[in-house]
């Protein structure tokens, strides 16, 4: 079974993923899955999702066959279909698939008859983000009931904030979508409070994730300026006298240092985000195993 969005999994699911994560950190699987061949197919750029990807399956004990998009036959026009086929046709066991369209993993899944996980599609999707995510929260906080989280930023263009909205509020915890109007999702559609003022909302949370402006999918547009975006609704020292002692600061990467946050946040205490970073490879671990394993 392919991996393509958190939605799929139940609660308990979700919590066993955690759980196979957590023993995989202790004790090393060792070569487990040797004999099995996973291809990551990047058609975006990424450092934390393809290296932790690839350390996850080398940890394993798969094969990793390399595949270059731009050294590929999609350079020479080769269609998504045709190249899924092609991939497909030579029977690895997994596909790690990352693409600007939502929907694409799918489509590959589809076309090469493999398992696909989903490494992050326009800004649909990227549930192996929200998992590492939630181990981090989970290993900081013991569990999720009862924390305040503000999501802060470009929350609309970004797939993995859908994933986070979709899933705290189900684990207990409570959400504040915090940015520009039009940044910010509309009243009603997620399980979540939303604001356009930062400083009135910083002093009641546990957690402050903050996003990207998603330039590439059109984010910041209509919006006056980075510093701008900075002054309203970026993470920095002043604000941070407002946190609560034990707040702590998230974010997935890559981060816009002096946009979205400043450095002494970034590389200070408070910061969960080299966590966040190195719950990715038993996460992906985990995800990889189930799906080898042959979970339905
Ligand atoms: N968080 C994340 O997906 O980072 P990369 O784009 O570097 O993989």
């Amino acid at each position: 079974m392919s991996l393509f969005d958190i939605s799929q999994l139940s609660q308990s699911e979700i919590i066993a993923i955690l759980d196979r994560a957590d023993e995989m950190k202790k004790s090393p699987v060792g070569a487990s899955y040797s004999g099995k061949a996973i291809v990551p197919m990047f058609f975006e750029p990424s450092t934390r999702t393809r290296v932790s990807f690839d350390l996850a399956a080398s940890k394993l004990g798969a094969a990793v066959v390399s595949f270059d998009h731009r050294n590929s036959s999609s350079a020479k026009g080769e269609t998504l279909r045709d190249t899924a086929r092609t991939v497909g046709a030579m029977d690895p066991d997994l596909l790690i698939v990352r693409h600007e369209k939502a929907g694409a993993p799918e489509a590959v899944a589809r076309w090469s008859g493999t398992p696909v996980v989903n490494a992050g599609d326009g800004r649909r999707a990227h549930p192996t983000q929200t998992l590492a995510d939630l181990l981090t929260i989970r290993d900081h906080f013991g569990g999720f009931a009862g924390l305040r989280v503000g999501m802060v930023g470009d929350i609309v263009n970004s797939r993995v904030a859908r994933g986070l909205l979709y899933c705290l509020p189900h684990l207990g915890a409570s959400l504040v979508a915090v940015g520009p109007a039009t940044f910010t999702p509309q009243e009603g559609i997620w399980d979540t409070d939303v604001s356009t003022d930062l400083d009135s909302v910083l002093g009641e949370l546990d957690i402050v994730y903050l996003l990207r402006v998603q330039k590439e999918r059109g984010g910041g547009l209509g919006y006056p300026s980075d510093g701008e975006f900075h002054k309203r609704f970026g993470l920095n020292d002043s604000r941070a006298d407002q946190l609560k002692p034990g707040c702590v600061v998230m974010h997935p990467g890559p981060m816009n240092r002096g946009v979205e946050i400043s450095d002494s946040l970034a590389d200070g205490e408070r910061s969960l985000i080299p966590s966040q970073v190195a719950a990715g490879v038993p996460i992906r671990m985990a995800v990889m195993a189930r799906i080898l394993d042959g979970a339905s």
